[in-house]
This record gives C-alpha cells, structure tokens and sequence, in this order.
C-alpha cells in the first residue's frame, strides 16, 4: 500500500469527479465519460452507493451484484481488508490513498490501482485504473534492460559509452581485456586508448556522430592498450540517445581485428611462397627437359644421322645400336621420373599400398633411414583423392623427416578400419613445437589443407628432443566406398 503524498490536485480532481457523481450537470457527465477509470462511491463502513464504469471496462462483478453490499462480501478478503483500512486511513488523514491489487478475472491475474479520497461527511470516491497493460509494458521494458545489460557484459566487442564531453559512461568486460583498463580507472575520463596522432581524428568522428546524428559503420584505428601496446581495430560509432530522442553522447564498439589482419598477412606470404614453388617445380622441370632430355635427344639424333651417312660393317652398327639403346632407356626412365613427380601414376595403376610400398623402400635407400613400412586392412577400393591425399601426406612427412629431424629411424603406418583410413608416420629425431612454427611454410599446412580437404582430421605431435607423429584420419563415407568407377584400387 502506498501513503498518497502530493495528493492535492489527485484530491481536487477526484472530489470533482464526486461533484460529476452527485449533481449529473452535462459537463461531470463528459468528464466521467472521458474518464478511462472505474469510480465507486463508497460508505466509510464499505458499502457500495454507486458507480461509473467506462464502456468496455468490466468490473470484477456487475454493478447489480455489488451495490448496496460490502467491500467484504464482494472482494477476496486480503484486498478487501487493504481497502477498508485505505478507508479508514483516508478518514484519519484527509489524505488521498493509493493502494495496488491483483484480482484473477477470467482465469489471468489483472493488476489495478485504486485511488481513494474522501468525499462528504461518510463516504468516500474511489477511483480504479487497470493497470495491466502498464505493467506488463513495464516488465518487458525491465527485460529487455536486461537482456541488453548481458549483452554488452558478454559480448567480446569492446563497448564503451561516451558522454557529450567525449568522457567515458560505460566500459564493458571486453573493454577491460582489450585495453587492460578496469571501468572503474576510465570512468569519467576521455579514453586514454586513443593515440595522440589519432586524436584529431577521433574527435572528427565524434563531432560526425554527435553534431549530425551520423552512425560511423566501421573505421580503422591502431588504438593502444594500457601497457604500451597497440592493436588493429575497426571502430564503429554511433549516437546514443535519451528517451526524447536528442543525443546525448556516443556508443563505441571496438573490434580487435589483430589476429585476422597477422592472418591475412600469413595467408599472403603464403601465397606467395606457394606461387614461387610452383614456378620454381617448373622451371626445375623444363631445365631437367632442356637440358637434359632434349640435349641428350639431340646427340641421339646427330649419332644417328651419322649413322645413316657412313654405313660401317655389320658389328660396329649392333655396337652402336646396343649404345642407343641404353641411352633410350636411360631417356625413358628419366621421362618417367619426371611424370612421377607431376602424378604418382603407379597410384592409378597399382593402387595406394604398392606405391606407398615402394616410394618408403626408395626414400629409406636414398636417405639411409631404417623405415618400417606397414599396410594393414586396406580397403578393396579407395577413393582415388583419399589414396591420394595419403600418398602426399607420407612424401611430405618423408621429406620433412630428412630435411629438419635428423632420424636414423622412422616409420610409417597405414591401416584400414572402422569406416575410414589411419595414418601414422613417426621419425626419433630431435622434435619440434609445433604452435610455434610462422611463416611462409608449406609443408605441414598443405598436408592439413590435403586432409581437412577430404573430411578428415589431421594431427602433429611432436616436442624438442621427443621425435615427431604426424598423423591422419580420413573417413569412408558410403558414397565414396562405392564409387567404383573413380576408385585407385587398394589392390
Ligand atoms: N619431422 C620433423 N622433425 C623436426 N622438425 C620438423 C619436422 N617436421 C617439421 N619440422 C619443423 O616444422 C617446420 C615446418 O615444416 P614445413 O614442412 O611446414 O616447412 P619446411 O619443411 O620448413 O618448408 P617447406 O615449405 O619446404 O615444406 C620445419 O621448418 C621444421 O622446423
Ligand atoms: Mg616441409
């Protein structure tokens, strides 16, 4: 219940409404007619004399039911005990009386507010409003307070509230992790986050915002953080105004895009390395073809051509036949070679475990590293881009191991099973970190792209001193176990 206070012009409206009551004069009629309320006139002893009720506007029984009986016999006992004592206080003080309820009509609670005054010797004008509709307007608005206020505590952008003097209102958590400022060591002060080179800048755009309403989408800034340190961030401004619409300072939102911006210089040099890579594979290639095949496919030429001009006797043309012999398959093996490095053609032909087989027996020959080569369960058919990704994935592996692990031993595995393909390689040598590997790198991203490219998970472990496993896991799906037709058989 609530004491009324400042009661005097409620009194005098309500004692006019009285008036509209008693002596119905047309202009009490039109008031008590634009009137939204219901108004009873009471008997200090609680019996109902009379009331007025907008159309529309049910009270909680009709008025036949409740005229001439008690505030008791109508109103569940709590609200009728509050109203009498409303009453009586209202006789005792002179003073207005607001007092709230809720009263279940049609099975909903409906809260209203009864103003209550004194009217004559005995009775008193009792003025009701519905105030349902407010409340729940009231409870939404207290929500949706709230669902904003999580908000700006847990978004990760950094929101930060300015006031018209550009001084800080509002530092949110994300705020206080970016900058290493807490709230409370910013409030009130200009953002000491903006550099100094920046500042005129800065206040440019808040000038946009606050002078012109303008809404800033998203700027570049490098502000800095309480150490020292500065960050790449796009800044979004924006007006922030009261509930009459002016504006009454800035709402900032701070996004730290370093990470992205390192990233994208990652990917560039990436890119670029890559780039090179394959042109310097080419340019590897066409030498080897220039200089090696087509020269030697010249003296052939020459030889033969020399041959033909000077027919000699019948052994020396199978002596110098047998020569051209060992040259054309030398030029083979070499022209096969080549086509090797451009595609493992022997994947197609033979399928994943005797390739593997015998590019592990090369390598270990070539590098003189004592290689375990397993193959267990493979299946019948694989999908010619997973035998593939597998196949790169061990020369890549194999490659590293004999450029950086320093590894008298290795190994590599490669197993069936479960609906999808394991593969392990691991060396002894001396190991890496390998979150700490930067830079333009190729090998380990390409084999992660190749993996991650066929729905697979690809894996590094590895520590300084401890040797490294690479591994990889690429799943089966149906579709590509039963393309027959594309398959680079296990065989
Ligand atoms: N088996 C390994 N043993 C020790 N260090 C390794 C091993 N594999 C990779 N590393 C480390 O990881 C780094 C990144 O390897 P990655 O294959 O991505 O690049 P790279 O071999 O240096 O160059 P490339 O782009 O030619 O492959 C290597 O430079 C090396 O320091
Ligand atoms: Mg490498």
């Amino acid at each position: 219940m609530t004491q009324g206070t400042g009661g005097e012009t409620a009194s005098a409206l309500d004692r006019q409404l009285y008036e509209a009551l008693c002596h119905s004069g047309a202009v009490q009629q039109a008031i008590l007619k634009a009137l939204p309320d219901l108004v009873f006139r009471i008997r200090r002893d609680g019996t109902y004399i009379d009331f007025h009720g907008p159309s529309g506007f049910a009270p909680y029984v009709p008025p036949p039911d409740f005229v001439g009986k008690k505030v008791s016999q109508i109103m569940p006992p709590p609200v009728a005990q509050e109203a009498m004592e409303a009453i009586e206080r209202a006789f005792q003080t002179g003073d207005l009386q607001i007092f709230e309820y809720e009263l279940l009509q049609g099975g909903e609670p409906r809260q209203y507010q009864a103003r209550l005054v004194v009217c004559g010797q005995d009775e008193v004008l009792c003025v009701v409003r519905d105030a349902t509709r407010q409340n729940h307007a009231r409870q939404a608005l207290t929500e949706s307070n709230q669902t904003l206020q999580a908000l700006i505590q847990a978004a990760p952008l950094a929101i930060i509230a300015l006031d018209l003097g550009g001084k800080v209102r509002m530092w949110n958590p994300a705020a206080e992790r970016m900058f290493g400022y807490s709230e409370a060591e910013v409030l009130g002060r200009l953002p000491p986050i903006i550099p100094p080179e920046r500042q005129e800048i800065f206040a440019r755009m808040q000038a946009r915002v606050l002078e012109k309403g303008e809404t800033i989408p998203a700027e570049e800034g490098r502000p800095v953080r309480k150490d020292g340190t500065s960050l790449y961030a796009t800044v979004y401004l924006a007006p922030l105004r009261n509930a009459a619409g002016q504006i009454i300072g800035s709402m900032g939102m701070v996004e730290d895009i370093t990470e992205r911006r390192q990233m994208r210089e990652e990917l560039r040099a990436l890119t670029q390395r890559l780039l090179a890579a394959q042109d310097d594979e080419r340019r590897s290639l066409s030498r080897e073809l220039h200089d090696g095949l087509s020269q030697s496919l010249a003296m052939l030429a020459e030889d033969v051509e020399a041959l033909l001009a000077e027919p000699p006797g019948a052994q020396q043309v199978k002596d110098r036949l047998l020569s051209f012999q060992q040259r054309v398959d030398s030029m083979a093996g070499e022209v096969r070679r080549m086509a090797h490095r451009l595609h493992p053609s022997i994947l197609d032909h033979l399928g994943l475990e005797p390739a593997l087989r015998s590019y592990c027996a090369e390598w270990a020959r070539r590098e003189g590293v004592e290689l375990k080569f397993t193959a267990r369960n493979l299946p019948e058919k694989l999908p010619l881009d997973v035998a593939s990704c597998l196949y790169r994935v061990v020369q890549e592996s194999l490659h590293n191991i004999s450029r950086h692990a320093q590894s008298g031993k290795a190994s590599v595995a490669v197993v069936g099973g479960g609906g999808a393909m394991r593969l392990v390689v691991k060396d002894y040598g001396v190991g890496f970190e390998p979150d700490a590997i930067r830079g333009a790198r190729l090998g380990l991203i390409s084999m992660r792209e190749r993996v991650r490219h066929v729905n697979g998970v690809f894996n590094i472990e590895s520590r300084p001193g401890h040797g490294a496993v690479i591994e990889a896991r690429i799943p089966l799906v149906e579709e590509q176990k039963q393309d027959a037709t594309k398959s680079a058989a296990g065989r």
